[in-house]
């Protein structure tokens, strides 16, 4: 007697396959696969991420797994179908769209994240699985179980926030690549990261809520112990829309190899928004940039940048190196 855990990864693996075989088979799927292909994604890309399509159906789902034993109420908790509340009867999911199978860390597949072909009103583009007894989104990193070894190989690994950036990165030659569940990154994930390699560059898209998450990952990975590195891209790039225009090798060697170390990248955050023609923006900016300075652990590091900021207002080392003093006796 298997347990339901087992069950419900066994009909994940089952559904893949099917989701897989109708978008890449069936004149039903034939709107999605062309779309894919619109978007840059080729049928090896497809192959190899083993994207599918769900019909357009209340009960495609239903009927499939009750077809092969299944029973629905496991399969309701298993995040597949949806219990409905007047009269109790399961409807499935995921309806026309793009099927994304999602894995654990041990590749097998526990979740789906489905995207619509063209923009629906009142319709999240992106639909996940909710949490399950086999998904747990914070401890889920996409694409790890095909990125581990590349990883460890190349000492580096390359965080995004979508997973059609990572499936566009891969294509471009970069396999190190891998993305959160579509919320912000947890010391979970962070811990796991740290456990494989030190060296991370964020590479979110370069808008507002990109921007600001990017912030916030490299604080959790910095805490973890990695070292952290950010990509920036032309505003509002994100990595898959910057590869298809400019290029695999163009992404590779000015945003991957020109990223910003995590201090030039906070250097940057800061100065947004400030005019620093004005004497009182530009002294406030200074001092904030001082605080950070003066939390770096590295002397090295420290006067690096001291002396950067040196150079561009003109002010001494010695004032800069004094105020520093000043700021970390006051934050103890
Ligand atoms: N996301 C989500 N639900 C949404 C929108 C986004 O879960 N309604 C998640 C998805 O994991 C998505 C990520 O957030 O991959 C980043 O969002 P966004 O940048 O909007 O999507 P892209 O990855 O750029 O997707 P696409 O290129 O297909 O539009
Ligand atoms: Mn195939
Ligand atoms: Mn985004
Ligand atoms: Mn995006
Ligand atoms: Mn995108």
């Amino acid at each position: 007697e298997n347990k339901p855990t087992t069950r419900m990864v066994e009909a994940h693996e089952l559904l893949k396959k099917f989701y897989h075989h109708l978008l890449v088979n069936t004149k039903e799927g034939q709107q999605a696969y062309d779309y894919l292909i619109e978007r840059g994604f080729s049928r090896e890309t497809i192959d190899e991420f083993e994207i599918g399509f769900s019909l357009d159906s209340w009960e495609f789902m239903t009927k499939f797994l009750t077809k092969r034993g299944f029973q629905l109420t496991e399969m309701e908790k298993a995040g597949l179908l949806v219990k409905r509340a007047k009269d109790g009867a399961f409807f499935d999911r995921f309806r026309g769209r793009v099927m994304f199978p999602i894995a654990d860390l041990q590749g097998k597949t526990v979740a789906f994240s489905g995207r619509l072909i063209e923009n629906i009103e009142g319709q999240p583009k992106y639909l996940n699985s909710p949490e399950t007894a086999i998904f747990n989104k914070g401890k889920t990193i996409y694409n790890f179980h095909r990125a581990k070894k590349h990883i460890r190989k190349n000492q580096q690994v390359l965080l995004f926030e979508g997973f059609a950036d990572v499936i566009s990165a891969v294509k471009a030659e970069c396999p190190n690549a891998i993305a959160t569940m579509g919320t912000a990154l947890t010391d979970e994930q962070a811990k796991i990261i740290r456990r494989n390699v030190e060296s991370v560059v964020i590479c979110y898209d370069s808008d507002h809520a990109g921007i600001e998450a990017a912030y916030k990952a490299a604080n959790i990975l910095t805490s973890v112990g990695c070292t952290v590195k950010v990509a920036v891209m032309p505003q509002g790039y994100d990595p898959d829309d910057y590869i298809k225009e400019q290029g695999p090798e163009r992404f590779r060697n000015e945003v991957i190899d020109g990223s910003l170390t995590f201090m030039s990248f906070k250097m940057r955050y800061l100065r947004r928004g400030k005019n620093l023609q004005n004497e009182a923006e530009r002294m406030k900016y200074i001092e904030d940039v001082l605080k950070e300075i003066s939390q770096l652990t590295k002397a090295v590091e420290q006067e690096h940048y001291l002396r950067q900021l040196s150079q561009e207002f003109s002010i001494s080392l010695d004032a800069l190196q004094q105020q520093k003093n000043q700021i970390s006796s006051l934050s103890g």
